[in-house]
């Protein structure tokens, strides 16, 4: 660790405060964090965690979800201005729509969303748990937002059942055309193609496997393979190196890079230790709404 790294490392002692990073973060950002992972396990380390204070490195609608959980902690987010572009697609408007459309319908929104999305929605999934989640109702039709990949991804688990869905995508999971995977795989004939399901249908096809980040960094540690081409935001190749350094990974495209995953330096996480802000804050009623639809998908057990 570097000097910088180790007084961050102080100031959380100090302040009695838990560092959570997604795996997209930058490698300096990664390794001064007290876990790392994908958005199911870090919503489920912010519910559990006995820290006073949580600094989130991440994107804002994970923060979000770590103050849903946890409302008698301080959530801090260095940069409140990192948001998602996925999360911006939908509006309450939008959703108020669908129910409209498919009376009755439970929905399920990604946690790749803003808190007044989840205060509407019946249940939340992440990409580790939309099948679980999916499973666990017993409607026969559902809306799912906002990510029409991950909604399309789900449905192939379901033939009996319809998934209604807002055409809200990753622009940077989306951008994963065939032709790049084709390359790749000429390029690399001997990897396994991991790919995210925010994805796009057809490249989906072309996987061998589908996985989360976090789920992803599991195959990777447990298959025998010794190269993969990794179909998801370019963030996830240091976390894959690092914990396989006899193991090769390429990227499937170097256009899946994430700008707003990559705004938080290690000035800004120090300076938030610092001061103990920018907080993230909710209004209670949403946070309550929001809540239940957090709290009921963490019930459901993972694989
Ligand atoms: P997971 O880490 O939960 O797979 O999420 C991917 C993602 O796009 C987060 O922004
Ligand atoms: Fe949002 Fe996509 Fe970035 Fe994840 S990778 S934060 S879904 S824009």
């Amino acid at each position: 660790m570097n000097d910088l790294q180790q007084e961050i490392r102080e100031l959380a002692r100090e302040k009695k405060a838990i560092i959570l990073a997604h795996n997209y973060q930058p490698p300096e950002i990664q390794d001064v964090a007290d876990l790392t992972g994908d958005s199911l396990e870090l919503s489920l380390k912010a519910s559990e965690t006995d820290a006073e204070v949580i600094v989130f490195c991440g994107v804002r609608f994970m923060a979000e979800t770590a103050a849903i959980v946890c409302p008698d902690k301080l959530v801090v987010f260095p940069r409140l201005e990192a948001g998602c572009e996925m999360a911006d697609m939908i509006t309450v408007e939008d959703v108020e729509a669908l129910k409209a459309k498919y009376p009755g319908a439970p929905v399920v929104t990604y946690v790749n969303s803003y808190v007044e999305i989840k205060a509407v929605s019946d249940i939340c999934c992440t990409s580790a748990n939309s099948v679980n989640v999916v499973k666990s109702l017993d409607a026969k039709e559902i809306i799912f937002l906002p990510d029409m990949n991950l909604a399309r991804y789900t449905q192939r688990f379901f033939p009996d059942k319809k998934i209604h869905y807002h055409e809200g995508f990753c622009p940077f999971h989306d951008i994963l055309t065939v032709e790049d995977v084709e390359k790749a795989r000429r390029e690399h004939p001997e990897a396994v193609f991991m790919a995210h399901p925010e994805c796009r249908p057809e490249v989906i096809d072309l996987a061998d496997v589908v996985r989360s980040t976090s789920g992803m960094l599991r195959y990777a540690r447990e298959s025998e393979a010794r190269e993969f081409i990794v179909g998801t935001e370019v963030g996830l190749l240091y976390p894959l190196k690092k914990q396989n350094p006899d193991k090769e990974f390429f990227p499937a495209s170097e256009k899946m890079l994430c700008k707003a995953m990559k705004i938080i330096s290690l000035e800004d996480l120090k300076r938030s230790l610092e001061t103990l802000s920018p907080v993230v804050k909710i209004p209670e009623d949403v946070r309550q709404k929001a809540y239940r639809a957090v709290a009921r998908m963490l019930e459901i057990p993972r694989n």
